[in-house]
């Protein structure tokens, strides 16, 4: 007799998710059907103001950046070192601290670390408000403040703040900066 009510239980308990199933599917008749009309349905909904379409934001390109918008919010120490380094100094630092370990230009390479192939293009859209500059020297100092997308977190040393030199550091942002379409 229990076995049986747990049984009856059971299907009542599979009728009910078969039936939040089934509404879930079911169409909202409130909603737009996609016809080959659409475009001008919408045309007319937008001109009657009742809706307005937004046009998808085009990704910020690096070059679009004035020098300030490249370097804005960087630590001041930085900021100079910054403005007095060499970027074709910059690939030397790279190889001799293992970068190119975890790390390539090239966007047909696949590695631990994401791609620096228009890295300065990336680092413009990374977190909305933060520099390129100030993104890329805070992801080589402190990569645990934000962890790209599908990559592990955790994985690239947390060192290079210690011990690569200042004007090192600058050289290799800047040349990392050169990296964009
Ligand atoms: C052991 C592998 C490894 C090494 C060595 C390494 N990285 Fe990384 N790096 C990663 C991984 C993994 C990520 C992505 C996860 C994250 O954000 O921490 C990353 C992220 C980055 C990013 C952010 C990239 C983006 O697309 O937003 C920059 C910039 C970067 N690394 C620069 C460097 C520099 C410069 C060095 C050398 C001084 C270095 N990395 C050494 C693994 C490595």
């Amino acid at each position: 007799m229990k076995l049986l009510h747990r049984r009856s239980l059971g299907y009542l308990f599979v009728l009910l998710v078969l039936g939040a199933m089934v509404a879930g599917c079911a169409p909202n008749a409130n909603a737009q059907l996609v016809s080959p009309q659409l475009g001008a349905q919408l045309y007319a909904e937008e001109a009657s103001g009742e809706i307005v379409i937004e046009p998808t934001p085009a990704p910020l390109k690096f070059v679009d950046l004035t020098p300030e918008q490249v370097t804005a919010g960087l630590p001041a120490d930085f900021a100079a070192a910054l403005a007095a380094a060499d970027a074709s100094k910059g690939e030397t630092v790279a190889l001799s601290n293992g970068c190119v370990g975890c790390h390539s230009v090239d966007p047909a390479v696949t590695m631990t670390g994401p791609t620096w192939s228009h890295l300065a293009d990336t680092a413009v859209n990374r977190q909305p408000g933060v520099s390129p500059a100030n993104y890329i020297h805070e992801s080589i100092v402190n990569p645990g403040a934000y962890v790209v997308p599908n990559y592990p977190g955790g994985v690239m040393p947390a060192i290079y703040g210690e011990s690569i030199p200042i004007e090192d550091l600058a050289n290799l942002v800047a040349y990392l900066l050169t990296q964009h379409e």
